[in-house]
């Protein structure tokens, strides 16, 4: 890839991860102006060829150091035709050979979408499939996804009522996998990001919740401990999200009754934005007994 493709390329990526501001150094800004030249003039450009120097965009000193995937993700126009149930299988169908996703080589051949109701009021977002969920095809169908089937009962909701998705779209593959998986990388959940800005345009949910620290990091950019992030809400792609626990880390031996109060802290927060009745006894799940 020639310093030109390249930088362009990284400008994409930067717009489409919604980055409004870049600090480009001298090798990156005279292959820009060569480009803006050649742009205004391509007849007289096309006789010289473009020095090939690989250009770099850096940062300034003053900006916080926070590593980017390298990856250019074409932003993904939500299907506009149809009901949301038909626009949602046509954005799966979409994924079905994502060649962004694809070609990092790093990920596996099943993709996994989507379950639930497309018109919810509720979308829930993990990291990535596992296992089970490659297996069946399906989001959190395995002891994660009972954990979080018992987390929805308890809030009075059905599986089948929300919409449940991963940040990335296919299992992270590792060396010899069997049954083991591996959180995603940034430039894994950057090739499949486009999808849940387009999942979220059709399910028009009232209020998203990010399952855990990777999928808050994909959702929001937010890095650091759950505990830093939930607390308060943030937004994606105009809508409000709540961040908790994954309720995989519910399933650790080490995680009590503090933990699990916490989540449900989470939802309910969660269902009085959602207008949901609460009752009293729901008030009170999992605190101590007086
Ligand atoms: N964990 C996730 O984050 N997503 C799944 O679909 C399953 C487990």
């Amino acid at each position: 890839m020639s310093g030109a493709d390249a930088l362009i390329e990284f400008l994409r990526g930067e717009e489409t991860r919604g980055v409004k501001t870049v600090h480009l150094d001298e090798e990156a800004k005279v292959l820009l102006r060569e480009l803006h030249r050649r742009a205004k003039n391509p007849a007289k450009a096309a006789a010289v060829p473009m020095r090939e120097e690989p250009a770099r965009a850096v940062l300034t000193e003053e900006e916080p150091k926070v590593e980017k995937p390298a990856v250019f993700v074409p932003v993904i126009e939500a299907p506009a035709d149809g009901s949301a149930a038909q626009r949602i299988a046509a954005l799966a169908k979409q994924a079905e050979n994502w060649e962004p996703a694809r070609k990092l080589g790093t990920l596996r051949g099943t993709m996994v979408f989507s379950t639930g109701n497309p018109e919810a009021d509720l979308m829930l977002v993990g990291e990535a499939p596992g296992y089970q969920e490659e297996q069946q095809r399906e989001p959190f169908v395995g002891a994660a996804g009972q954990k979080l089937n018992d987390i929805l009962k308890a809030m009075g909701m059905a599986r089948e009522s929300v919409y449940i998705s991963n940040i990335v779209k296919f299992r992270p593959a590792t060396g010899g996998q069997t049954t083991n998986n591996r959180k995603p990388t940034l430039e894994e959940m950057a090739s499949c990001i486009s999808f849940v800005r387009a999942e979220v345009e059709i399910v028009k949910p009232r209020c998203i919740v990010a399952l855990g620290a990777t999928a808050s990091e994909g959702l929001l950019g937010l890095t650091g401990s759950v505990g830093a992030m939930r607390g308060c809400w943030h937004e994606f792609s105009g809508i409000p999200v709540r961040v908790t626990y994954h309720p995989a880390y519910l399933l650790h031996n080490n995680s009590g009754a503090q933990d699990k109060r916490r989540v449900w802290e989470d939802m309910l927060e969660v269902m009085e934005k959602l207008g949901l009745p609460i009752s009293e006894k729901q008030r009170a799940f999992f605190l101590p007994k007086a």
